[in-house]
């Protein structure tokens, strides 16, 4: 018989291998996958493109349906756009970065983005990969498998420097703590770990060992459906 379509939520702050580790379990499986994160950070390149304020929520709320963001969900070739322009790379400079925290923390954003995500898993036929901060607790609750990756703050401090080469480890550290406090504390669907997810703290282990942790977990559930 052929596998069922499953739907795994993988979920986790940044600097914990989350990306490549979903992208690669994705691709070895044969699912779909589907970078969260990304659409985030294409929404805020919308805003900050079409100068809107980004410290004020109204404003943001106000425009937040315009956009049409739209997601590639192959793992070797992941795509998205904005209004039919590719922002793969705009989305990854330093200014959407230190933006996207303030962004998706508007509920309208994240309602409007949310459902997106939902009709993308649904209309994945061979099951997806999904990862973010809020997928197993809120977009997917129903997710067949949950992960929830962590990782020391100075493991994942190392590896994004290491990702924007040159960069300074403590700089970087500091940056990328204040943005998982503010997706932490926000008051719509923070970072958090859902109570049915598997907890793999990524500290000491290497890229190929969190996939095949994760590839593992995949194919015994699928073995006990
Ligand atoms: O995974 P990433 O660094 O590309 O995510 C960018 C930002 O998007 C992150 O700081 C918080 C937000 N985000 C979110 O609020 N919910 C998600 N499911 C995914 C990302």
């Amino acid at each position: 018989r052929t596998a069922p379509a499953v739907i795994v939520a993988i979920d986790g702050p940044s600097g914990t291998g989350k990306s490549s580790t979903s992208k690669a379990v994705a691709a070895q499986l044969g699912l779909s996958y589907l970078d969260t994160g990304a659409q985030y950070r294409a929404i805020t390149w919308w805003m900050v493109s079409n100068g809107i304020d980004i410290t004020d929520p109204t404003a943001i709320a106000a425009v937040a349906g315009k956009p049409e963001i739209v997601s590639g969900t192959d793992p070797s070739a992941p795509a998205i756009s904005v209004d039919g322009t590719d922002v793969a790379g705009p989305i990854r400079t330093q200014e959407v970065t230190s933006k996207v925290s303030a962004v998706s923390a508007v509920p309208e954003v994240r309602a409007r983005i949310t459902e997106l995500q939902r009709s993308i898993a649904a209309g994945a036929e061979d099951g997806i990969v999904v990862e973010g901060r809020d997928i197993g607790t809120t977009v997917l609750p129903d997710a067949d498998l949950k992960i929830f990756l962590t990782a020391s703050p100075e493991a994942r401090a190392a590896r994004r420097s290491g990702e924007l080469k040159g960069a300074d480890v403590r700089a970087t550290r500091e940056a990328l703590l204040k943005r998982d406090a503010a997706d932490s504390s926000r008051k719509t669907s923070p970072l958090a770990k859902a109570d049915d997810a598997v907890e793999v703290d990524t500290s000491d282990l290497t890229l190929q060992q969190v996939i095949e942790c994760v590839v593992t977990l995949v194919e015994e559930k699928r073995a006990a459906e």
